[in-house]
């Protein structure tokens, strides 16, 4: 059995439910031949705690509302991500702060430190991977580290490591995919007959849209991911900023009432292709799609991608774009992919 030792960086929603699969579920690594040890936990609110032995995780978990880590002994109330990913013993960086979609900190910074003190990083954050992917992704070679960031697109389902295990051999021509679950919930209670402010009020009550929904309406979530798919999958080399983005909120009222005429249905697609002459072009735009798309049946806030393939034709993978849970399942699915990958198991 290998242990394998975690520091998380961020405690919010997704790096507790990890922490909770892992106290709960170990039988789901040891199948594995893995033991999972979270050795650090650092958290603007909570602070810093680190304990090479590991730690309690269920102590942690039932910290109550406003406590830090200051209980805990050698714990401390002050976070120090640079300190816990440079000098903590921990083997991988799990990176899951919040997305900023502007210059990618602090998980820029997070995610080089990490990769240049030979750390192997898991990350569900958008924003430093869509900016600088490429330059991580070469970092992370260099030292000879594996990153992984399956999370960043569709939360837990597979797409990123679908394309990249599944589709072998396929050229791969484009992709389209409905990357965000709160406007497509929102367009389908506007075909349902709600105005724009009462399907978002609606998503919002229903835990789907947050306080402030502008990135989802206006499609610069999708944008990230977009450029994430593109990269990734095409190889292109695109920022978001290289995305065209129009949000949902572009969609009027005599759109919806003419595709429903003509049996279509709106969707926010976010798509990338080649050109005849090589360039990747990639944009998020609502679309009217005709009946038999694969993606016009997708409801709700389910999300789903479609592959254009040379020899299969589409090829759609549809499953949660969001969740706690969900999103902790693509760290699980990392880790164990950098096992595998590190352990000489198989190469993913
Ligand atoms: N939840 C989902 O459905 C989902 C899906 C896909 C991807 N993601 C991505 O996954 C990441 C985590 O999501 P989440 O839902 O867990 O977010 P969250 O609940 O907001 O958690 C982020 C945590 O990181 C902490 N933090 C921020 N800056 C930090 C720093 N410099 N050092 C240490 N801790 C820091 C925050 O502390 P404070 O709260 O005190 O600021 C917060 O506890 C985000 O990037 C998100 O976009 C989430």
């Amino acid at each position: 059995m290998r242990t394998l030792d975690l520091a998380l960086i961020g405690f919010g929603g997704v790096n507790r439910a990890l922490a909770k699969a892992i106290g709960t579920r170990p039988e789901r690594f040891a199948d594995h031949g893995l033991e999972l040890r979270v050795v650090a936990i650092t958290d603007l609110a909570l602070g810093t705690l680190q304990a090479v032995d590991g730690i309690d995780l269920g102590r942690v978990l039932a910290l109550p509302r406003g406590a830090t880590f200051a209980e805990f002994p050698g714990g401390s109330a002050t976070a120090d991500s640079e300190s816990v990913i440079r000098n903590g013993t921990a083997e991988v960086i799990v990176e899951a702060t919040f997305t900023n979609p502007l210059d990618g900190e602090p998980a820029l910074s997070h995610l080089r430190w990490a990769i240049a003190s030979g750390k192997h990083v898991v990350t569900t954050n958008k924003g430093p991977i869509a900016l600088h992917g490429a330059e991580l992704t070469e970092l992370a070679l260099g030292h000879g580290v594996e990153l992984r960031f399956e999370g960043t697109v569709m939360s837990g389902t597979p797409v990123l490591r679908f394309a990249r295990e599944q589709l072998v051999g396929l050229e791969v021509l484009g992709v389209q995919g409905i990357l965000n679950g709160t406007s497509n919930y929102v367009l389908g209670r506007r075909e349902a007959g709600l105005t724009l402010e009462e399907a978002v009020a609606e998503a919002q009550s229903l835990g789907y849209a947050e306080a402030d929904p502008t990135a989802d309406i206006g499609g610069s979530d999708a944008r990230l991911k977009v450029a994430i798919l593109a990269n990734e999958v095409l190889g292109a080399k695109l920022t978001p900023d290289q995305v065209v983005t129009v949000g949902i909120d572009a969609v009027s009222e005599d759109d919806l009432a003419s595709a429903a005429r003509e049996g279509r249905h709106w969707k926010l697609i976010g798509s990338a292709h080649r050109e005849d002459d090589g360039r990747i072009v990639a944009e998020v735009r609502p679309r009217a799609l005709a009946a038999d798309h694969p993606l016009a049946s997708i409801s709700g806030a389910t999300n789903a991608v479609t592959f254009l393939t040379d020899m299969l034709g589409p090829v759609t993978v549809s499953g949660p774009g969001a969740g706690r849970d969900e999103t902790a399942y693509a760290l699980i699915a990392d880790i164990l992919s950098i096992h595998a990958t590190t352990a000489g198991l198989v190469r993913v």
